[in-house]
C-alpha cells in the first residue's frame, strides 16, 4: 500500500497581503500534493473557524499529520473523519478549519498525482461521477464579478458583487471571451466618465460615488456594446446583505434608503423588473429567516435564489434551508466547512434536492490555487464564481478551466 511519507506546512502571503497556510504532503512513492487555503472577508457566522496561521501550521505538523499518517491516504473519507474526530468541535475551533482543510486538499492532490490523474478525475471518483466525467465534461458557467462593493472595496456601494453571466449553452472558451469583452468595455466606459478603474478584492472595478442603479446601468451599457442583454448575457448580484443590515433594517446609504425587510423585497422586485437577473445571492442577513422565506416565495420561479452566508457549505445547515425552502441554489466554499468529504456531501445533498450548485473562490485567495476549478468540473457544478477576469489569483482559476477544456478535446 502507498503510504504517507512526510509533511511540510508554512505560511505564505495571499492576495490581500494576509498570511495563509500552505501544506505539502508527500507519499512514500514520492508523489506530492500541495494546498493553499483562501480567506473570506464577508463570512457567514457559522463557518469553520480559521485559526491564526502560525497556530494552524503548528497543528498540521504536530497534531494532525502524526495521527493521519497511520491511515491509507487514498481513503479520503477516513482521513477527513479522523481529523473531524480529532478536532471534536462543531466548527473545528480546536484544530482550525484552515489546518484541517489544508491537509484534506493536499492529501487529495497527492493521491491524484500518485495515480497520474488530473485532479478533477480523482475528485470525480470520490464523488462518484467518474462516468459522467469520462463521457464528456460539463464546465461550470463563470459568474464574472465586474463591479465590487460592500466589504470587498473601499467605495460606497452597498451590494458586494455585480455579476455578468454568459448564457449557459455556450462553450467555456466563448463564455470567458464574454467576460473579458464586457469587462474591457466597462473599463472604457468608466474611464471615459473619469471614474477610477482601480479594482476591489475580486478584480471588479470599485468606482466611488456609485449607486446600485448606476452600477447596473453601466453594466447594461457595457454588455450592450457587443451582446444581446437577456439573451446572450445576464445579470447576477451577491448582495451580501449582512454588511448593510442593522437592528432590523437594511440601509442602502448611497441611495438614501433605509428599509424594512418588506421594503427591501419591493426594492428587489423593482430591480428584477428592470434588469435581466438570473441569480441573486444573500439578499437577506443570514438570521433574517422570514426575509429569506418571503424572498424565495416571490422569486423561486423567476431566478436562482442563492445561499452563501446562510448555509456555509454545511450539510447539516442545508437540511434546514431545504426544509424551510429558504433558497434554490448554494455557494460551495470548501473552507467554510473544512474538509473535502463534507464539501462533496454538501454538493450531493444540494443536487439531490434540485438545487443549483456554484463553486466559489474567496475574496482573499492565492495565485496558485485552482482547486475550485477542478472541483467544479468533477461534480458538474452549474456555475463557478472566481471574480473578474483580472488579477492573477482570479484569472488562474478561469485559465485552469481552459486547460482542462483543451486537454480534454
Ligand atoms: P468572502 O466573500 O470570500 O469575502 O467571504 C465572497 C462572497 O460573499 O461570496
Ligand atoms: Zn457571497
Amino acid at each position: 500500500m502507498n503510504k504517507f511519507d512526510s509533511v511540510k506546512s508554512y505560511k505564505i502571503i495571499n492576495s490581500r497581503s494576509d498570511w495563509t497556510i500552505r501544506t505539502e504532503i508527500v507519499l512514500k512513492d514520492g508523489s506530492v500534493g500541495v494546498s493553499t487555503i483562501p480567506e473570506g472577508a464577508s463570512k457567514g457566522e457559522r463557518e469553520a473557524i480559521e485559526l491564526p496561521v502560525e497556530k494552524a501550521v503548528e497543528n498540521v505538523l504536530n497534531k494532525i499529520f502524526p495521527v493521519i499518517k497511520a491511515f491509507d491516504p487514498f481513503d479520503q473519507c477516513k482521513i477527513d473523519n479522523v481529523m473531524i474526530g480529532l478536532d471534536g468541535t462543531e466548527f473545528k475551533s480546536n484544530l482550525g478549519g484552515n489546518s484541517i482543510l489544508s491537509v484534506s486538499l493536499a492529501v487529495a492532490r497527492a493521491c491524484a498525482n500518485s495515480r497520474k490523474l488530473p485532479l478533477y478525475r480523482y475528485i470525480a471518483e470520490q464523488y462518484g461521477t467518474t462516468k459522467a466525467v469520462s463521457d464528456g465534461i460539463s464546465f461550470p458557467t463563470p459568474l464574472f464579478n465586474v463591479l465590487n462593493g460592500g466589504k470587498h472595496a473601499q467605495n460606497n456601494l452597498s451590494f458586494q458583487e455585480f455579476m455578468v453571466i454568459p448564457a449557459r449553452n455556450i462553450n467555456i472558451e466563448k463564455a470567458l471571451e464574454i467576460g473579458v469583452n464586457v469587462y474591457d468595455a466597462l473599463k472604457e466606459l468608466l474611464h471615459k466618465d473619469n471614474y477610477s478603474t482601480g479594482v476591489g478584492d475580486e478584480g471588479g472595478f470599485a468606482p466611488s460615488d456609485f449607486t446600485v442603479h448606476k452600477a447596473l446601468e453601466y453594466i447594461k451599457k457595457a454588455i450592450g456594446e457587443k451582446y444581446k442583454i437577456g439573451k446572450e448575457v445576464f445579470f447576477g448580484t451577491d448582495v451580501a446583505a449582512e454588511s448593510f443590515y442593522s437592528k432590523g433594517n437594511y440601509e442602502i446609504k448611497e441611495e438614501g434608503r433605509k428599509m424594512t425587510r418588506e421594503q427591501l423585497l419591493d426594492y428587489y422586485k423593482e430591480l428584477v423588473s428592470i434588469y435581466p437577473f438570473i441569480l441573486i445571492e444573500d439578499p437577506y442577513y443570514e438570521k433574517d429567516i422570514p426575509g429569506w422565506m418571503e424572498f424565495t416565495k416571490e422569486f423561486e420561479d423567476k431566478l436562482i435564489v442563492v445561499a452563501d452566508d446562510l448555509v456555509v457549505t454545511n450539510p447539516k445547515i442545508l437540511d434546514e434551508v431545504i426544509e424551510k425552502k429558504l433558497a434554490t441554489g448554494v455557494i460551495v466554499k470548501p473552507n467554510q466547512v473544512g474538509t473535502l468529504s463534507e464539501t462533496l456531501n454538501f454538493i450531493k445533498k444540494a443536487k439531490s434536492h434540485g438545487m443549483t450548485v456554484i463553486v466559489s473562490h474567496r475574496s482573499g485567495d492565492t495565485g496558485e490555487d485552482t482547486f475550485i476549478s477542478d472541483l467544479g468540473v468533477a461534480v458538474g457544478a452549474d456555475f463557478i464564481k472566481a471574480g473578474a477576469p483580472d488579477r492573477g489569483e482570479r484569472v488562474v482559476k478561469y485559465n485552469r478551466l481552459l486547460e482542462i477544456y483543451h486537454n480534454h478535446k
